[in-house]
């Protein structure tokens, strides 16, 4: 069935309404920009805790496999399938990634994936329950589709998939094959999230990536005409010659389209990270002040249009399963972003793929290379570079800060019954007082002991989950995290 939604007009956005609309977020944009002389520095994404900067090689496959040994029969299991590859470059993009124009190089890299999910069932046994999958990258569909399905038809062989599965797939909809959705939904995928970023040609052209409005558009008509209803979208501010009007046409173009999921990131420019970003004009790019107006302004629009906002960047439809999870309280953060898989062990697979455990996060070898050398290395093993256990009390600080990231709020009697965090009774006030956070008793009546975040808070939601950072540098540190917006 083709989704209700396909054909739908861009919802009413003249230059009239999107002035209202910037005009209408100046208020906001004042009172975060006075607050970030003060909370402005460099802090994790809390995708884990503690964050994989802890990384060490004394985590390795040896230790993985004790850890994937001793789980439970019948536990949960998500997974992960990581593809290093693109079929085009974009200027902009800090993911390592690289078109590899051999098909016989990526048929081996497919190749390489099965004989890992065989490897993890060695370890694990097949009593584990499969409840989400996901495909992510680059761009997994550069996989030639007979090595993905092999892939997924292995993972049947070797482990039972949930019926409620989240099975999803990230797409570049520059290369989408109109045979490709069909064989997609074949193979069970439920999911699938595209790389959009912006709509506007010159923005594009500066970001080197150009991909016109009618080609998304058909492509979200292609995956639900397939049968696959779920539809995510990737948005990104302070993009080179972004400006508040022409992220909100694009905003208002894109919630016209209605996908269930949008993922809205600030962008990074990491140049001596990635060299491909030294393509990017740096005059072009939007200043701190000009990206909060925009942050606030694609937030504005797509609260307008119908959109319920998760957490820090994500913004979902109510009839989504992402709302649903807020509202049960189960809504999770995973280096994927924002989660409603509710295994409690996530394996993953690929080059640089990062696997976690309760007791401690692994992370593969990072590039297809040194994947493919450990793999051939090490027969039995996983080819896993490096890691991180949990100690003391990280998992308790892992909880409350989870909690924080997705919910805005936590209950410390709950999550932390009997813990004291010092540190934080020294800083919270600040907080407080600048309006970020509001305190309450916790469930079990300790004073001050539940947190909710405010409206104003949520743009500095990473300062506050710090708080329970204890691994977190000094103020003025080698930059090791991205700047808290
Ligand atoms: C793996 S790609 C998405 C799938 C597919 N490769 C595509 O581009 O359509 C991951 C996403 O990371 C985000 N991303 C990449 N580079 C970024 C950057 N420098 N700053 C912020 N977000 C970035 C983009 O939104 C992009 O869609
Ligand atoms: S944005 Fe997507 S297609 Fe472009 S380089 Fe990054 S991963 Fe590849």
């Amino acid at each position: 069935m083709v989704h209700p939604y396909a054909d739908a007009e861009v919802h009413g956005s003249s230059a009239v309404d999107i002035a209202s609309l910037i005009a209408g977020v100046e208020q906001d944009v004042e009172a975060i920009s006075a607050l970030l002389p003060r909370y402005g520095r460099l802090i994790p994404r809390y995708t884990s805790y503690p964050p994989a900067t802890r990384f060490n090689a004394q985590v390795n496959a040896a230790k993985e496999a004790e850890w994937l040994r001793a789980l439970p029969g019948g536990e949960a299991l998500s997974l992960y399938f990581h593809v290093p590859f693109c079929d085009e470059l974009c200027s902009f993009c800090a993911c390592n990634t690289a078109v590899v124009r051999r098909v016989e190089s990526r048929l081996a890299y497919g190749e390489l994936l099965l004989d890992e999910v065989d490897r993890v069932h060695g370890l694990t046994g097949a009593e584990h329950p499969i409840t989400h999958l996901h495909w992510g990258g680059g761009t997994p569909t550069s996989l030639p589709m007979a090595a993905m399905r092999r892939v997924m038809e292995r993972i049947r062989e070797r482990f039972p998939l949930a019926d409620d599965a989240e099975i999803s797939i990230e797409l570049d909809p520059r290369h989408l094959p109109e045979d490709v959705p069909p064989q997609l939904h074949e193979m069970g995928f439920n999911r699938v999230s595209f790389g959009v970023q912006d709509l506007e040609e010159d923005v594009q052209e500066a970001c080197g990536r150009r991909q016109t409005e009618e080609l998304t558009a058909e492509c979200i008509r292609a995956v639900r005409a397939a049968g696959i209803q779920a539809i995510n979208i990737d948005l990104i501010y302070g993009l080179p010659r972004q400006t508040a009007e022409s992220v909100a046409r694009t905003a208002a173009r894109v919630a016209a389209w209605q996908p269930e999921r949008l993922a809205v990131f600030g962008y990074a420019h990491v140049p001596w990270k990635q060299k491909r970003q030294r393509l990017i004009d740096e005059s072009t790019l939007p200043q701190v002040r000009e990206r909060l107006v925009q942050r606030q302004t694609i937030d504005a629009v797509l609260k307008r249009d119908g959109y319920q906002v998760v957490g820090l960047d994500h913004y979902v439809l109510p009839s989504d399963s992402m709302a649903e999870a807020v509202r049960q309280g189960t809504l999770r953060r995973n280096f994927q972003g924002y989660t409603v898989d509710k295994a409690k062990v996530l394996v993953g697979m690929g080059a640089s793929a990062i696997s976690s455990y309760p007791q401690g996060l692994t992370q593969n070898a990072p590039s297809a290379a040194m994947y493919k050398n450990a793999m051939k290395a090490r027969p039995q093993s996983r080819p896993v570079l490096h890691g991180l256990e949990r100690v003391g009390d990280d998992s308790v600080r892992a909880r409350v800060i989870d909690k924080l990231m997705c919910l805005l709020e936590v209950d410390l009697d709950e999550e932390a019954p009997g813990h004291a965090f010092p540190e934080l009774d020294r800083q919270i006030g600040q907080y407080v007082d600048d309006g970020l956070l509001v305190l309450g008793p916790g469930s079990q009546g300790g004073g001050n002991r539940h947190l909710k975040v405010t409206e104003l808070g949520r743009a500095f939601v990473r300062n506050i989950a710090s708080l329970f950072d204890e691994y977190l540098p000094a103020p003025g540190s080698a930059p090791a995290h991205s700047s808290a917006l």
